[in-house]
């Protein structure tokens, strides 16, 4: 059988993906009630981190060790990766020793490449084209506060970024309405837009995004690797913050989402991240849950 991966959301199946879901609150309720379950006793997670981290490195790091395993942090600095050991051989030789690989880098293609030459299952921790895994969160946080997502509409506020990315695959294996409101310039990569399909509406006012959505999620204007760009970006994306002022043209019980971190006063306003319609918290925690469950689908699926 060949390796599963999780590179993006279509690697699992849309009812796949609710598994993992139902099965993140259900391992959420068991941490909760002080149940200790182990199912990857003795098994190590490999954590490759090119870009900063604090939920994606902790979370794994803790959901491994509440699973009775190990995790290990690696970065290009203190390896031979970035040395310029070929990423084919370190892929080799990490999935000879560890279980699972989680990689957070730059490159989608080369995480690509990592998964290509793995014997073991390869996480997209976040590449420059999507993250995943802050989607399971996502995804369990609504279900949580408001219940299945399928035929409501959510609007993505800001930059065409991975993470914009991930929502518009999100839109199709989860069954919303996604209206991305961007400046011209900032659209999301043009294939992955085509795969959301009608699914998906591009608008340049984020009032025509946000007027009736459900859900408003928006994201830093400038990611990992866009800072060279930060003055222009702030420029360019004015009139794009999350205000109160915005918030009020969706839905009156709309919720707020960012995966953080968060600049206030940027792409939201202290009064919408810290109000009581924002649930970046819990969403933040379900890091942890949400990825117990993939690590579980991923290495042990038939507890
Ligand atoms: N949301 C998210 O991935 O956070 P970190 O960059 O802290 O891992
Ligand atoms: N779009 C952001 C997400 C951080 C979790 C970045 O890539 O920096």
């Amino acid at each position: 059988m060949s390796t599963r991966h999780f590179l993006t959301l279509f690697d699992a199946s849309p009812a796949e993906l609710r598994g993992i879901l139902e099965r993140a609150i259900e391992l959420k309720g068991m941490t909760a009630r002080g149940e200790i379950y182990e199912p990857l006793k003795n098994r190590t997670l490999a954590m490759l981190f090119e870009k900063s981290s604090t939920r994606t490195r902790v979370s794994f790091e803790v959901g491994m060790a509440q699973f009775g395993g190990h995790a290990l942090f690696l970065s290009p600095k203190d390896t031979q990766i970035g040395r310029g050991e070929p990423v084919e051989d370190t892929a080799v030789v990490l999935s000879s020793m560890v279980d699972v690989i989680m990689v957070r880098n730059h490159s989608h293609a080369i995480l690509e490449e990592m998964a290509a030459h793995s014997r073991v299952p390869v996480i997209n921790g976040l590449t420059d084209r999507f993250h995943p895994c802050q989607l399971l969160a996502d995804m369990q946080t609504w279900w949580e506060h408001r219940g299945d997502i399928a035929g409501a509409t959510v609007a993505w506020i800001g930059d065409g970024n991975n993470m914009c990315h991930s929502y518009i695959n999100a839109a199709l294996q989860f069954g919303f309405k996604l209206n991305i409101g961007c400046p011209a310039g900032y659209l999301p990569d043009a294939d992955v837009l085509e795969k959301g399909g009608s699914s998906v509406s591009v608008m340049h006012d984020p009032r025509d995004a946000v007027s009736g959505a459900d859900l408003i999620v928006t994201d830093v204007w400038a990611s990992m690797g866009d800072e060279a760009e930060y003055d222009q970006r702030m420029s360019d994306f004015a009139g794009f913050i999350v205000d109160e002022a915005l918030m009020k043209l969706a839905h009156k019980d709309a919720l707020f989402m960012h995966c953080l971190p968060a600049h206030r006063g940027e792409e939201v306003s202290a009064e919408i991240i810290d109000g009581p319609q924002s649930v970046v918290w819990d969403e933040a925690e379900n890091r942890l849950h949400a990825q117990k469950a993939l690590l579980e689908f991923l290495l042990a699926p038939n507890r």
